[in-house]
């Protein structure tokens, strides 16, 4: 019976050994350890033994027992933490094509230029107070650029827009052809084209003919905007435009209208907010003014009306204009309109 304990021993140990999945383990106790194993029979055998007998196999076949439990734990364990080892082996491949523990490198994604941002924030304010978005065309007739607007050839305003003319281009009835100036030159378009009621807004780049410096560049953008219908008077002006200056500058902002001459309005104005930095005080942004301007306005001048086909006696009309890179550096106090311009994405990814 000794001999048949000490076979079963090497014979267990041997085949746990052999083992090398936790599922052979559950087979592996009940053949060994269940109630119906060899060791239970023998257990069991020892009632029959004279008693000397009985008390040394007794005692060896309850060392067998605890051998083969504890050699099946340890083997558990063994499985358990190969097994955890394994699913790091796979991630050691991943470390060898490249560390998967360093932080991310991050993808540089794209934005809107800002004055692209500004413009839509600029349509979305007309839009909700029932304006059109309008783009006319860049090169441009001089009848719409000026004539149309009450610049004759000889007014002296021409002298204040210098002009990229465009060399051979003229149309069939004698028109120049040019970069606009500004976006007015739509808003005559507008007039000649559509039937009031009109509320639109003109927007996109206009040309000058000028040197570059900190506030003026030989293209920038514009949105000029247009109300036509019976009855409009400067009171519609003055609250279409103070509504979007606080919108766009904030709810506190007041505003100024001055006298201004335009050759296409009557009267014409500009109007200014107080200057966010010192409110009114002076300081180096308002150059001392307390006030900023930011845009030229006026009732649409009769003459224009009457050129474009719509009647100044039955019909009444406001117009505005303004420059959208002003509007945004003096938003951001920023002091050189060159910077939206010259690519650098240190400056550009700041909007
Ligand atoms: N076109 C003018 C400019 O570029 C700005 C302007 C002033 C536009 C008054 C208007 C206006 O529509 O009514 O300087």
């Amino acid at each position: 019976m000794r001999e048949q304990l000490e076979g079963l021993l090497t014979k267990a140990r041997g085949e746990l050994a052999g083992i090398n999945e936790a599922k052979g383990l559950e087979s592996w106790r009940i053949r060994y350890l269940g109630r119906k194993s060899e060791l239970t029979n023998i257990l069991r055998g020892l009632a029959n033994l004279p008693l000397e007998e009985k008390k040394a196999v007794g005692a060896r076949a309850n060392d067998v027992k605890s051998l083969l439990a504890e050699a099946l734990q340890q083997k558990t364990e063994e499985l358990k933490s190969e097994s955890t080892q394994k699913s790091f082996r796979v991630d050691d491949t991943l470390l060898a094509r490249g560390d998967i523990t360093l932080p991310g490198r991050p993808y540089p994604v794209g934005r809107l230029h800002p004055i692209t941002q500004t413009l839509n924030e600029m349509c979305d304010i007309f839009i909700s107070m029932g304006f059109q978005v309008i783009e006319g065309p860049e090169v441009e007739w001089d009848y719409y650029n000026f004539e149309a607007l009450n610049i004759p050839e000889e007014h002296p305003s021409r002298d204040d827009m210098s002009t990229f003319w465009i060399d051979r281009l003229m149309s069939p009835r004698g028109w120049k052809g040019l970069l606009r100036t500004h976006n007015t030159s739509v808003s005559a378009r507008i007039i000649e084209k559509m039937e009031p009621p009109i509320r639109t807004i003109e927007i996109g780049k206009c040309y000058r003919y000028e040197a570059t410096d900190a506030t003026h560049g030989i293209m920038f953008y514009q949105v000029d905007g247009l109300a036509v219908d019976k009855g409009i008077t400067m009171a519609d002006l003055k609250g279409t435009l103070y509504e979007f200056a606080r919108r766009y500058f904030g709810e506190d902002r007041r505003v100024r209208f001055r006298c201004d001459y335009f050759p296409f309005v009557e009267p014409g104005v500009v109007m200014a907010i107080d200057c966010a930095i010192c409110h009114g005080e002076g300081c180096q942004l308002c150059r001392n003014e307390g006030w900023l301007e930011i845009l030229g306005a006026g009732m649409t001048h009769p003459e224009v009306l009457r050129r474009g086909g719509i009647d100044p006696d039955v019909y009444t009309s406001f117009a505005f204009g303004m420059g959208v890179e002003r509007l945004h550096m003096l938003r951001h106090g920023i002091d050189d309109i060159r910077l939206f311009y010259s690519n650098d994405l240190r400056f550009l990814a700041q909007f």
